[in-house]
């Protein structure tokens, strides 16, 4: 309990303004959790606050057509969360009645809802004392006990977890749960933790034995996958192009991206124009440049995308139906949002 006293003492001193704190309402706990996975407090607030203004209730994110949900999470990443997030509510909204689930055991069974969610909704919203482990837990708790098991092997993710369990304080667990990532995400930094002003100074493994820079341990990525881009930016003459959805399982799956050839390596402009891809898409003559003289490389988790935009210009295209100025109200990946930024300006 002493760690849990002294946690919260500190929160009480740090608290911080967060528009979802306002509420124990577990829909709005869960659209700040799944969003919280995948961007910092500052950038999350604002996808928050947009989410919210649009959808204020379950009821009204179910309705939504999936292209605007994918639209209002553009930048956010990991598109399969906004499409979990949508396929939930309408099971949340049609099936239950708008009822969230109540318990742990209920919430997790959800689909995209996984221990972390389940616990921090359970624990804000219910008061059911369940301990939440995200990368800030497991960064205070790897140094404060000065534990060297990997955060991202399966024993890792059990002993930390039933560690996290029997800190928690389970007349609060939903005020503990917060305190500690806020700690984590504050004081407890990844660099530069603030060890001089530190509560718990004075009984921290890693600061007594200069560890804090090795904890916590992560045992080695799985391997990157190199693939080679190229999107083909048709204009015609009445301004018009092509965009079409990216179906099937895999990377930016509901999102539109423009005709794309993918390639073993970078190829040139005389292999572009021989492809079965380009032959197939224009019968008329074409003038085609290549936008990006260097690629862009785009990494995800998994992935390095090596990418060239073709700027392909034709008369006309029976395939282009979409007028360029509409572009904007598709969702797009961030890779392809930037570029019609940079190619817009
Ligand atoms: N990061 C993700 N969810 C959080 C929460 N509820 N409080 C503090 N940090 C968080």
């Amino acid at each position: 309990m002493k760690f849990s006293n002294t946690l919260v003492y500190w929160q009480l001193q740090n608290n911080r303004e967060l528009p979802w704190r306002k509420s124990k309402n577990p829909y709005f706990i869960w659209l700040s959790e799944i969003m919280l996975q995948q961007t910092r407090v500052a950038q999350g607030i604002s996808y928050y606050l947009k989410f919210t203004a649009s959808f204020p209730t379950v009821f009204d994110l179910a309705k939504a057509d999936e292209s605007t949900v994918l639209k209002m999470w553009q930048g956010l990443g990991y598109y399969s969360r906004a499409r979990n997030l949508h396929f939930t509510a309408k099971q949340i909204a049609n099936e239950l009645n708008g009822q969230f689930p109540s318990t742990y055991k209920e919430i997790i069974k959800l689909k995209g809802i996984g221990d972390y969610t389940a616990s921090a909704i359970a624990s804000i919203c219910f008061d059911e004392p369940t301990a939440v482990v995200d990368g800030n837990v497991y960064r205070v708790l790897s140094r404060y006990f000065g534990i060297k098991t990997a955060i991202n092997s399966s024993a890792g993710i059990k002993e930390f977890k039933i560690l996290a369990q029997t800190l928690l304080d389970e007349s609060k667990p939903g005020t503990h749960n917060q305190a500690l990532m806020d700690f984590g995400a504050l004081h407890c930094k990844p660099q530069n933790p603030l060890c001089e002003t530190c509560p718990f100074a004075d009984s921290c493994v890693a600061l007594e034995k200069k560890l804090t820079k090795e904890l916590p341990v992560k045992d080695k990525k799985v391997k990157v996958r190199n693939r080679y881009f190229n999107f083909l930016v048709i204009k015609t003459d009445d301004n018009k192009t092509i965009l079409s959805e990216r179906k099937g399982k895999g990377i930016w799956q509901g999102l539109y991206q423009f005709p794309l050839i993918e390639s073993e390596k970078n190829i040139n402009k005389e292999e572009i124009i021989s492809s079965e891809k380009f032959v197939s898409l224009f019968r008329n003559e074409t003038t085609i440049s290549l936008f990006n003289t260097k690629e862009i490389v785009h990494k995800l988790s998994h992935q390095h995308l090596y990418t060239q935009f073709w700027i392909v210009e034709t008369v006309t295209s029976s395939k282009a139906k979409i007028n360029w100025i509409d572009i904007k109200k598709y969702p797009v990946p961030v890779l392809i949002a930037n570029f019609i930024e940079e190619f817009e300006s």
